[in-house]
């Protein structure tokens, strides 16, 4: 694919290549803010050893699986970002962050923590395009307060991201902004569901059912029924996401899961979530 970026936009560009900045992306949806995140991500990693890249959008996600966060360390450039296994993954259990922001600041700090422990890569944190009203501007400022970026960067149309732009500098975070132009596509509704069809069909193929005791498993739901379908993660010690699955009952007082999953050693906790998907065609119900 041919980008195309304003100057201004390569100008920042090259500045984050030349520092180990945490950065973090933000603006409404078809802002280019994924594309801009690669081509960021394609000349930090020419100068540095390993570069962090976050997806912390959990509808339209490149890495890994719709529902979910993650992290991958890079140490060359992809040419598809898309088949790159994340390194780290977190649960989420809806495509939309809307109800479920404990979850995605959790998230967030649970890959901070990682890259303290790996001393501070730069980092470049991709965020979902929820920025309208109240709600907006309290997830892209708790997300700027849990992952202390040295740098965000908001994308603009014309002046929705006024509210967060003047809430961030108000807390304390370095902010530029980049006016968007025609060259970013603007994606339907159609295409929005189909691109997390097609991912949560590829993450299920090849899956089985599964039975699990619940003896000595934790357990959680974001649901009090359960229904045929219902995203299931599946969790390591830390909260972690092993993998998911999709809840297929309850037999003989054994949970049954369907997961691409193969290994179970780490497996703690089962957190059941919100969305229901048909395992053959990975639809959301
Ligand atoms: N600099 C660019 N040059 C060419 N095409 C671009 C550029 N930026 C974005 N696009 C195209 O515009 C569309 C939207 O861009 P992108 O997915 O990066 O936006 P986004 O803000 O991440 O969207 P979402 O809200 O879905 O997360 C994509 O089809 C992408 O290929
Ligand atoms: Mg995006």
């Amino acid at each position: 694919m041919e980008w195309e970026f304003p100057p201004a936009w390569k100008k920042l560009a090259e500045e984050i290549s030349s520092q180990d900045w945490r950065i973090m992306l933000v603006g409404g949806v078809d802002c280019g803010k994924t594309t801009y995140a690669r081509y960021i991500l394609k000349i930090l990693i020419e100068k540095k050893e390993e570069v962090a890249y976050i997806n912390a959008d959990v509808g339209q996600a490149i890495l890994g699986p719709p529902a979910t966060l993650s992290m991958s360390f890079l140490k060359r450039f992809p040419s598809q970002l898309e088949t790159v296994l994340p390194d780290y993954q977190w649960f989420i259990g809806s495509n939309s962050p809307s109800g479920f922001f404990s979850e995605v600041i959790l998230g967030v700090h649970s890959f901070v923590q990682v890259l303290e422990e790996k001393g501070n890569p730069p980092a470049v944190m991709d965020t979902s395009g929820l920025i309208k009203g109240e709600e907006g501007k309290r997830l892209k400022y708790m997300k700027s307060l849990v992952f202390q970026p040295d740098l965000v960067v908001i994308l603009e149309r014309e002046d929705e991201m006024e509210e967060i732009h003047s809430l961030l500098l108000s807390g304390g975070f370095r902010v530029e902004k980049l006016k968007v132009g025609d060259f970013v596509k603007v994606k339907t509704r159609q295409d929005r569901i189909n691109f997390r069809k097609e991912k949560f069909k590829r993450y299920f193929e090849g899956g089985e059912v599964k039975e699990f005791s619940l003896k000595g498993l934790g357990f959680v739901s974001h649901t009090k029924v359960i229904q045929r379908g219902q995203l299931v993660g599946l969790l390591e010690e830390k909260g972690f996401l092993l993998g998911l699955g999709l809840w297929m009952g309850v037999e003989k007082g054994k949970v049954k899961i369907f997961t691409p999953l193969k290994n179970f050693d780490d497996l703690k906790i089962i957190w059941v979530g919100r969305l229901i998907i048909d395992p053959e065609t990975g639809e959301e119900k």
